[in-house]
């Protein structure tokens, strides 16, 4: 049998950091979907396609190649790795993640990924609509200040200069987009266990995820 775990939840909730961690310890396949999102917005960035123009965008979608390999991510060959996480792409990325025909090609993807191995898999949808029967399903949540706060300590590591109130800001708009979104928007689903890590370390939402996992 093979296990599938979908994490769930809004920005900054700590989902990528936990999902790698419990892919690590139980040796899965561990899929960063908010990635794919990232480099199909940047895609669309480069090429300078207006997310008005669903033609352009189904171009683009037609030869997009999304490879994760051990060296990095790569977007039609390119190492996008670093390139994802900027600020543009950040900025744009829930604006091309509520396109209908991105999110059916991500799914079909994420989908065939999934096919024939044990996955954990972070995103928005993933409890309720790509891995709709996933083993283990969690939703982690924490408050707009703490997460803001945790973006505000990655971005200093990096030397990025922003304040807090711009980070709750910015966290609030995408927190706003991803709920309120047409199709499959960031909802919890009815079967996911619910984790507030507001109050809680990195290392105890990883042992929590892990004894659930083992234990059921
Ligand atoms: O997890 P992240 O911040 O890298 O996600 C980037 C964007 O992609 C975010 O706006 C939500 C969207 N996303 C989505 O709509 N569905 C997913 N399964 C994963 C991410």
């Amino acid at each position: 049998m093979f296990l599938s775990i979908a994490v769930d939840g809004p920005a900054g909730s700590g989902k990528s950091t936990v999902a790698k961690a419990v892919a690590k310890n139980l040796g899965i396949t561990y899929l960063d979907t908010g990635a794919m999102y990232r480099m199909v917005t940047l895609d669309v960035l480069r090429n300078k396609v207006s997310i008005k123009d669903m033609e352009a965008i189904k171009t683009l979608l037609d030869k997009i190649k999304i490879e994760f390999r051990t060296e990095g991510l790569f977007l039609n060959n390119d190492d996008v790795t670093t390139e994802i996480r900027n600020d543009v792409v950040a900025n744009h990325v829930s604006d091309v993640a509520a396109i209908g025909i991105v999110r059916e090609k991500m799914v079909a993807m994420q989908r065939e990924i999934a096919k024939g191995q044990s996955i954990i898999m972070d995103g928005r949808d993933i409890g309720t609509h790509v891995l709709k029967d996933a083993s283990h399903k969690f939703y982690l949540v924490a408050s707009v200040e703490e997460r803001a706060k945790r973006r505000l300590l990655e971005f200093e590591a990096q030397g990025i200069d922003m304040t807090l109130e711009e980070l709750m800001k910015d966290i609030e708009r995408r927190d706003g987009i991803d709920s309120n979104r047409e199709i499959n928007p960031l909802k919890q689903a009815h079967d996911a266990i619910l984790v507030d890590t507001t109050k809680m370390t990195i290392e105890e939402v990883i042992n929590f995820i892990m004894s659930e996992v083992n234990h059921a």
